[in-house]
């Protein structure tokens, strides 16, 4: 081919990688002009180019909907994409963190669990109120603690005292409300602790977001599946007869929805089951799952 003929495929190239270019910065800026500012955070518009141009990943999981942001945060895909703390859910609050760097510890997770035995782990207990879920994770904290292992309950109510005290129990209160316990519970067991939750957490969304910033086996679901009917004639603190009464607007199972787990890892019926057996059957569980090395073992932990 003549020298003139190659320049001229070489300007082609050229000009093609530049509407390329133009093309994908237009189509971020109308993204950011058409999408509500739910969906797309005030955070692209502060993104320089090089890191817009990095952002397909970060733009397909605006697009994702609701199951799909499960499965891509299940393979924990979902709030890594990029060096900004951006978006990656529709319905919470988003994030304006921005040129934050994270911080590697030398006293690392593995090392904290190996000084402890045994592995750091969320146990989380999810149920109507009543079921039982802060007496099963505190005695379930008892066996754990007696036998060496390094432990912390959250508790739904101990929590809206302080931590979350600024939230109600709309769907969006709530869901900021397990957002926070989710975040914190990841801190505690990152400090090699075995966390047991005790939230009513009545979505399956919420629950399943948590699972999704851990990594795969930190997290156990535990149902704590006490009939409405049980939960309601124990009535430990009135809340249901207030409900009824309609002096409590809101209330899980009466005016508010609890979506049961189709796939905890654990169904435990607390209305029905002695508390010693409910309990062995969580240490069971976790012994299975090899956060503690065995449930008849008197000394402490042993990791896995
Ligand atoms: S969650 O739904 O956001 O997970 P959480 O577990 O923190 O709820 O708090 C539940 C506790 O708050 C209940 O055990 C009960 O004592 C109290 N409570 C007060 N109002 C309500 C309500 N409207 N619905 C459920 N629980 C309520």
């Amino acid at each position: 081919m003549p020298a003139s003929g190659s320049r001229f495929c070489q300007c082609i190239v050229v000009f093609l990688m530049l509407y390329a270019c133009q093309s994908w910065i237009d189509y971020i800026e109308t993204v950011m002009r058409e999408k509500p500012q739910s969906i797309v955070h005030p955070v692209l518009e502060q993104l320089s180019f090089r890191q817009a141009l990095s952002f397909p990943r970060f733009i397909k999981e605006q697009f994702m909907n609701e199951p799909q942001r499960i499965e891509a945060a299940k393979a924990g895909d979902v709030n890594r994409c990029t060096n900004v703390c951006a978006v990656t859910d529709m319905n919470t609050q988003l994030s304006v963190s921005t040129n934050v760097v994270w911080h590697r510890a030398t006293v690392t997770r593995a090392r904290r669990e190996a000084q402890n035995g045994h592995r750091g782990a969320i146990l989380w207990f999810t149920g109507l109120s009543g079921s039982g879920k802060s007496t099963l994770a505190h005695a379930v904290e008892e066996a754990l603690h007696q036998r060496g292992c390094r432990t912390f309950v959250l508790d739904g109510d101990n929590v809206r005292h302080g931590l979350c005290g600024d939230l109600g129990f709309s769907a969006k209160d709530r869901q900021e409300n397990i957002r926070r316990i989710g975040e914190m519970a990841k801190i505690f067991m990152e400090a090699g602790v075995i966390v047991l939750t005790a939230f009513i957490s009545p979505y399956c969304a919420d629950r399943e977001r948590v699972r999704g910033i851990v990594e795969r086996g930190d997290f156990i679901e535990i149902y704590c599946d006490t009939p409405i009917e049980i939960c309601e004639s124990r009535d430990v603190k009135g809340l249901y007869k207030k409900a009824r009464a309609g002096q409590l607007a809101e209330f899980t199972g009466i005016t508010s929805p609890y979506e049961a787990p189709e796939n905890s890892e654990l169904a435990v019926h607390t209305g029905a089951t002695d508390l010693d057996v409910c309990v062995q059957q969580v240490i069971n569980k976790i012994t299975q799952h090899g956060i503690i090395a065995s449930a008849n073992s008197k000394k402490p932990c042993a990791t896995s």
